[in-house]
C-alpha cells in the first residue's frame, strides 16, 4: 500500500529517479526528492507531480556520500514530513576506465556515491523505521553487480556491494517490519547510458532493445507493495543477466 505513505528517493530529479518520483507520486505516495545539483529539475518534477496527483512533494539538496549531510537531511524530512515510510536508493554515477589505469579518485567516486551513499541513507532512516516498526528500502543496484563489467571495475563492485548490503539489512531487519530489496537494471535509456548506443553489449539483450526508466519505476512500486519479499534482487534487464 503506496497511497498516504513518505517516501525519500534519492537522485530523484532525473533519470530513473525522476520515474521513481513520478510513479510513487501517481499512487498516492509523499515524497522527499533528493538532489545533487540540479535544484531546477529537482523542483520542476515536485511541483508537476504536486499538480498532477495532489501529492506532498518537497526538494532537498544534499551529497548522499556525505555522511553528516545525509543525517541532516533525513532529520529535517522527518521534520517536515512527520515520518518516513520509503526509502529508495537511486543515486549512482559512473566513472568508467581500465583497472590497469584507473585513478584511484574514480575507485573512490563510484563507492562513496553508490555504496557508501546507500549505507549512509539507510543508516539514518533505519531509527524511525525501528520505531515505527516499518518500513521499505529499494536499493537500486546493476546488473554489473551480478555479471561484472570490463571496464566498469569499481562500478560493478559498489554494485555487487550494494546487493551484499541489501541482503544483509533484510536478514537484519526483517523481524523489525523492514524489507529491504535491490533492483538490477540493465540498459535503461537515460543521461548515464547516453554514450553506450553503440555498445556491442546491446546486441545480447534477449528482448531486443533497452529498457525505460519507467519499466525500473514499475518494478519498484511492485517490491514496495510485495509485503512477503524481503532480500530480493530482481533484474529490470530485458534477460541480459539471465
Ligand atoms: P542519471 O545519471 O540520469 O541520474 C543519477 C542521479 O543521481 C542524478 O539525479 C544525480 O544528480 C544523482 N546523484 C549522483 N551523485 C549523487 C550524490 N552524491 N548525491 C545525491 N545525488 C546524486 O542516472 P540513471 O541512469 O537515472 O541511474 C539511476 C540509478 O540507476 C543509478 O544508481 C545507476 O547506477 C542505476 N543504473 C542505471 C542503469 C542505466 O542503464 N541507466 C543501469 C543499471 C543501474
Amino acid at each position: 500500500m503506496i497511497r498516504g505513505k513518505t517516501a525519500i528517493v534519492t537522485g530523484g530529479s532525473r533519470g530513473i529517479g525522476r520515474a521513481i518520483v513520478e510513479k510513487l507520486a501517481s499512487q498516492g505516495a509523499n515524497v522527499a526528492v533528493i538532489y545533487a545539483g540540479s535544484q531546477d529539475l529537482a523542483q520542476q518534477v515536485c511541483t508537476q507531480c504536486a499538480q498532477q496527483y495532489g501529492s506532498e512533494l518537497k526538494a532537498y539538496q544534499c551529497d548522499v556520500s556525505d555522511y553528516e549531510a545525509v543525517r541532516q537531511t533525513v532529520a529535517q524530512i522527518r521534520k517536515e514530513f512527520g515520518t518516513v515510510h520509503i526509502l529508495v536508493n537511486n543515486a549512482g554515477i559512473t566513472r568508467d576506465g581500465l583497472i590497469a589505469v584507473m585513478p584511484r579518485e574514480d575507485l573512490d567516486a563510484v563507492i562513496d556515491t553508490n555504496l557508501k551513499g546507500a549505507f549512509h541513507m539507510i543508516r539514518h532512516c533505519t531509527g524511525l523505521f525501528l520505531r515505527n516498526r516499518e518500513g521499505c528500502i529499494v536499493n537500486i543496484a546493476s546488473v554489473s553487480g551480478l555479471m561484472g563489467n570490463g571496464g566498469q571495475c569499481n562500478y560493478a563492485a559498489s554494485k555487487a556491494g550494494l546487493i551484499g548490503l541489501t541482503k544483509s539489512v533484510a536478514r537484519e531487519l526483517a523481524s523489525k517490519g523492514v524489507r529491504c530489496n535491490a533492483i538490477a537494471p540493465g540498459f535503461i535509456e537515460t543521461d548515464m547510458t547516453r554514450s553506450q548506443q553503440e555498445n556491442p553489449l546491446l546486441t545480447s539483450i534477449p528482448l531486443g532493445r533497452m529498457g525505460k526508466p519507467e519499466e525500473v519505476a514499475d518494478a519498484v512500486a511492485f517490491l514496495v507493495s510485495a509485503d512477503y519479499i524481503t532480500g530480493e534482487v530482481l533484474r529490470v534487464d530485458g534477460g541480459i543477466a539471465m
